[in-house]
């Protein structure tokens, strides 16, 4: 099922998401809804806050961006619970976009490795490093579980400059080619 997505503006995006109960509940209708959900809109992440949910939970696919870097490994998988227990590695330059802020795309930077721990969809436990692009996605989406969005790592220039578009975003102005929630 295709969920709507939650945009800028939307408080569940500024919530602090909660951990779940990984084995006492069948994540995977949830997980198959937000993997379909992310494909519709032509994303390679999801995380829960975005379909409205404040909980630990999203997915990610980093095939898209296999033309554009065709020596990272493709990766497709569900996090749960996740924790990024170290980051390290050089200085990554790259245009972040995001589906619950349609049509910006700026430069955010961040460390090229990262090392996590999170359960899949089945309970499984897994404990992986991750690197360049697929980092990245995981970044970016665990910031969600946190109530971050990209735009907060840019500089107060930077912001101060897209404040019309977050504005028009956040009144739902701005139109996205997918089903979004935001204010009337
Ligand atoms: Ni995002």
């Amino acid at each position: 099922m295709i969920l709507p997505i939650y945009v800028y503006g939307e408080p569940v995006l500024r919530k602090t998401a909660e951990e779940v109960d990984v084995q006492g509940t069948d994540w995977k209708p949830l997980v198959a809804d937000m993997f379909e959900t992310m494909y519709h809109a032509n994303g390679v992440g999801l995380a829960a806050p975005q379909i409205g949910k404040a909980i630990r939970l999203f997915v990610i696919d980093s095939e898209p961006f296999q033309e554009a870097f065709p020596n990272a490994q493709i990766f497709k998988g569900a996090f749960i619970n996740p924790v990024i227990t170290e980051e390290w590695g050089e200085d990554f330059v790259f245009a972040e976009g995001c589906l619950s802020l349609p049509h910006i795309n700026e430069d955010v930077t961040r460390k090229s490795q990262i090392h996590i721990e999170y359960y899949d969809e089945n309970g499984n436990f897994h404990e992986e490093d991750h690197s360049g692009i697929v980092a990245r996605i995981i970044q970016h989406e665990y910031d969600h579980l946190d109530g971050k969005v990209f735009v907060d790592h840019l500089s107060p220039i930077k912001k101060m400059v897209l404040k019309r578009q977050l504005n028009d975003i956040a009144c739902g102005k701005t139109r996205a080619d997918y089903k979004t929630v935001h204010k009337k």
